[in-house]
């Protein structure tokens, strides 16, 4: 099979001279974590509006390890329907230093600290990745390390494109149901940002992490049922897809936003989750919103400023280097990581 490395690849498939190297993390089958091997595949080679990045950052979100193991199965019928064949090298995000830039370039240069997202093309599990300058690269934020900066923006353009979708303003009250996970603690930020009352739903353990993050309210699922608190709010935000229809319209306004952004279990209980959603929205109890998040134009700018202004700061649990890529795999898939767990590349990341 051959490795395709960020963008097309197609350069060194069509190389007449070996292409020089670099350690990837590969998967070349769906499965557990083990799956995922380190590799020398071939180092990309960018076009003259690109940026090639030398990665030191890197992080495992929800997105990779369910790509991994195909879960849901309608991952097959985009990622290749008996094996990983279009994506083989997992990672949306990154920080890193510019390591050359195309001949048109103008907004970057050698040495520049840059962070980006490399979107659904993924490949950021990689010691290079390259981005035409204009799509999604940008210095990172002076005042984050290349590793905090590097876990910004899967979880910030998560919580930003599901809260304009819920469209959050200031004096709503925003329930945010797993306030803690990569998505959950932006959005708890960036809802409090937009001057809406917040409400963050997550176990006993994070309970200060979520007020220190700026939670109005916190309520511990562990101990409490959010519904039965007497509060009733104008949007849900399920990150984790575990709040529940009958506890989530209990506490939500009639004709509120129940917006559900993660999802729990099999195909079978997400598209019954989904004709539910359907049926609720009909009826006027509530209005169901969900869908995959993309980024807008100006998110990872305004992320940026907002990261400079000391209004968003990101969190990491856990570090991890390339060769411990699995485990960081089978840390983030358990669903009980704390923000966000990193891949540090050599040398080490500052
Ligand atoms: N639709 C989209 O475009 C989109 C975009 C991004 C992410 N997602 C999906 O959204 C989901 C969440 O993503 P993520 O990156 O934020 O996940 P994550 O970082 O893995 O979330 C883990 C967090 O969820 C908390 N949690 C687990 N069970 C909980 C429960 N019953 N109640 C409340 N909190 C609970 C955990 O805390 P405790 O264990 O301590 O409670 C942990 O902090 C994933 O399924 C992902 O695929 C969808």
């Amino acid at each position: 099979m051959t490795i395709r490395t960020a963008g097309t690849g197609a350069e060194a498939e069509n190389a007449t001279v070996a292409p020089a190297l670099m350690r990837a993390a590969v998967h070349t089958r769906y499965g557990p974590p083990e799956v995922v091997e380190i590799k020398a595949v071939p180092r990309p080679v960018p076009g003259e509006n690109d940026v090639l990045v030398r990665v030191h950052a890197t992080t495992v979100c929800a997105a990779d390890w369910r790509l991994r193991k195909a879960d849901p199965i309608l991952v097959r019928f985009i990622n290749g329907f008996w094996g990983p064949t279009k994506i083989p090298i997992l990672g949306m995000e990154f920080a890193g230093t510019v390591e050359s830039v195309g001949s048109v370039v103008t907004r970057f240069g050698v040495g520049d600290e840059v962070f980006g997202s490399t979107g659904f093309k993924f490949g950021a599990h990689a010691e290079y990745v390259y981005l035409p300058e204009t799509g999604g690269v940008a210095l990172k934020p002076v005042n984050m390390t290349l590793e905090e900066a590097a876990a910004v923006l899967f979880g910030g353009i998560s919580a930003l494109h599901f809260l304009r979708l819920g469209k959050v303003q200031a004096g709503q009250k925003v329930l945010i149901y797993g306030a803690s996970g990569s998505v959950g603690v932006f959005a708890v930020q960036l809802a409090k940002h937009f001057g809406a009352q917040v409400t963050g739903v997550c176990s006993t353990r994070n309970l200060d992490l979520v007020k220190s993050l700026g939670a109005d309210e916190v309520v511990d699922y562990t101990k409490q049922d959010f519904s039965g608190a007497g509060q009733i709010y104008d949007a849900v935000f399920d990150m984790v897809g575990k709040s529940g229809y009958s506890r989530t319209l209990k506490c939500l306004k009639r004709g509120g936003l129940f917006v559900q952004v993660g999802a729990y279990g099999g195909m079978l209980s997400i598209l019954a989750g989904m004709l539910r959603g359907m049926w609720v929205s009909m009826t006027g109890a509530a209005k169901v919103i969900g869908g995959v998040a993309t980024a807008a134009p100006g998110d990872q700018a305004l992320l940026k400023e907002l990261v400079e202004a000391g209004k968003l700061r990101t969190v990491i649990d856990k570090r991890y280097s390339l060769d411990q890529i699995a485990e960081a795999h089978r840390y983030a898939e358990a669903g009980h990581k704390r923000g966000h767990v990193v891949v540090l590349f050599e040398p080490a990341s500052r």
